[in-house]
């Protein structure tokens, strides 16, 4: 009140007001996004090289087609996306929780965050001296959140990514019938000019009907619209 807006906000609204795709109005659309993390002691943690960039333009791009929007992330360096419902998470724990009560009201889902997949066996309250030459830990199984979003879905449109580093077609093809997904977005993690970090991803976007669509190298927001272009033709 009394302050003009940042100028990069008034952007943002105006190019969501004039959006050429309006076709999500009235949809509930859930975004998963960044890494997550699992606690060793109070200062140290194991998590991932995700910055929750493809997660957040599949966010801002469905609130840009009309979409009622709902974020969920893991900690990254990105600002929080104006009209969107925000949660920030840390945990594997925390982000399967949020997902789970959120998740029967949504018609569409996309799990785009890199997911810890093990847990620290034993956290430490105390931090951890260097006493020792060397040091060892034990982790244990995590949640799988998005293989529990398949055992339980009902409506819902479900979409997972694949990151692969090899076999990509193959790896991403038992994900999407093993987590009974809809659409598995699979990438080449060892990409060098795409992947984690970068604007930009080299994708092939699978479903469940055996269709593949091989997308050039774009915008993490091309791929974003791309998607919901397919999502939305078989509606
Ligand atoms: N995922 C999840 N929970 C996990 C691991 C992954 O929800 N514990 C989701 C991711 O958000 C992504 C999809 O499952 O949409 C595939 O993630 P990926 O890391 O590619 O595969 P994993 O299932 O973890 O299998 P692996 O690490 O063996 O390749």
């Amino acid at each position: 009140v009394g302050k003009l807006a940042d100028t990069n906000l008034i952007k943002d609204i105006i190019v969501s007001m004039l959006y050429d795709t309006k076709d999500l109005i009235g949809k509930k659309v859930l975004v998963t996004a960044g890494p997550t993390v699992s606690d060793i002691d109070p200062v140290r943690f194991i998590s991932n090289n995700s910055t929750g960039k493809m997660g957040f333009a599949i966010a801002e791009e469905a609130r840009d087609r009309g979409a009622e929007v709902t974020l969920i992330s893991g900690p990254v360096k990105l600002d929080v996306p104006y009209g969107i419902d925000f949660s920030a998470v840390r945990t594997n724990e925390e982000m399967l929780n949020a997902v789970l009560s959120k998740f029967d009201d949504m018609d569409i889902v996309i799990k785009a965050a890199a997911v810890a997949d093990y847990k620290i066996k034993d956290y430490s309250n105390q931090k951890i001296k260097k006493s020792s030459a060397e040091v060892s830990f034990n982790f244990i199984k995590d949640n799988d959140i998005l293989k529990k979003l398949g055992e339980i879905k009902k409506h819902q449109i479900l979409v997972g990514f694949a990151a692969e580093s090899n076999n990509l077609i193959e790896n991403a093809q038992i994900k999407l019938k093993n987590k009974n997904l809809d659409y598995i977005v699979a990438n080449d993690i060892t990409s060098k000019d795409t992947g984690f970090a970068s604007n930009d991803n080299r994708v092939i976007i699978l479903s469940k009907d055996g269709c593949s669509t091989e997308l050039d190298k774009m915008s993490k927001r091309q791929v974003a619209r791309r998607l919901f272009n397919l999502i939305n033709e078989k509606r």
